[in-house]
């Protein structure tokens, strides 16, 4: 998969050379390629902001940069045959992200990631390319950050664990939390490692008595009580049909 981020501070994204994603570039399953937008400017001052039409605070980003920038890395991935181009763009006016998302953009082959700065870029330049591919306004959650860049570095995360041969264990986000299919959307649990006894507190019962049925049914309970109380939304909004008699028990 090939995914691209064109950013003003290019240097933020140093921890796509890290960990898991790290893991997956040196491996070969994800090609990576950071652009710093200020190599798209001609002034002095490679200047990527100006002030609002309209008036009000705050700086916005200018049209020109982002449409040379755009177009630059559409034709080198076009020639490259990185396919069909989904672009993403970090906004917090923009849908949630959710695993479900991650999912979608994880099965497609070439991403381009455009965080902005200031109060956002200028409007014309996500009319433009809307036309002219799929384009994606993403918000990582109800807050405002200072730039996009954070929420790249958490959607790119989210995305790469999903891809074939990145996580060591193809069954590990089988229970994740959000994990559509048979755990229902749900929260995960809690989890228990080594020693069986810690500072007198110990190990559920259940977890070590070798008993898989019993086992399954527990962790289920526990992700049904979590939800519940974290995020009773996920419940109303859960599939009946992946639900059982004894879910509803719970
Ligand atoms: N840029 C600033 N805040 C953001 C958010 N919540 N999600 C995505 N991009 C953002």
């Amino acid at each position: 998969m090939r995914f691209e981020v064109i950013s003003i501070f290019p240097e933020y994204l140093a921890p796509l050379e890290l960990s898991l994603v790290g893991k997956a570039r040196a491996r070969g399953a994800l090609d990576v390629r950071v652009h710093d937008l200020r190599q798209w400017t001609h002034d002095r001052h490679h200047t990527v902001d100006d002030t609002p039409y309209g008036g009000g605070p705050g700086m916005v980003m200018k049209p020109g940069p982002w449409g040379e920038a755009l177009d630059a890395v559409l034709a080198e991935g076009a020639a490259a045959g990185a396919g069909e181009p989904v672009l993403v763009v970090p906004t917090p006016s923009g849908r949630p992200f959710t695993q479900r998302l991650a999912g979608e953009l994880a099965a497609r082959s070439w991403l381009i990631f455009t965080p902005a700065r200031y109060e956002g870029i200028d409007r014309r330049v996500i009319e433009e390319y809307r036309h002219r591919l799929e384009l994606h306004e993403v918000s990582i959650g109800d807050y405002v950050l200072a730039g996009g860049e954070a929420a790249v570095l958490v959607m790119t995360e989210a995305i790469a664990r999903l891809l074939p041969g990145v996580l060591g264990n193809a069954e590990s986000h089988r229970d994740d939390s959000f994990a559509p299919g048979a755990m229902a959307g749900l929260l995960e649990g809690p989890v228990y490692t080594k020693p069986p006894v810690w500072r007198g507190r110990e190990v559920p019962e259940v977890l070590v008595s070798g008993h898989h049925g019993r086992i399954a049914r527990w962790r289920r309970d526990e992700a049904l009580r979590r939800t519940a109380a974290h995020r009773p939304d996920l419940i109303a909004g859960c599939d009946p049909a992946a639900l059982d008699k004894h879910d509803l028990a719970t």
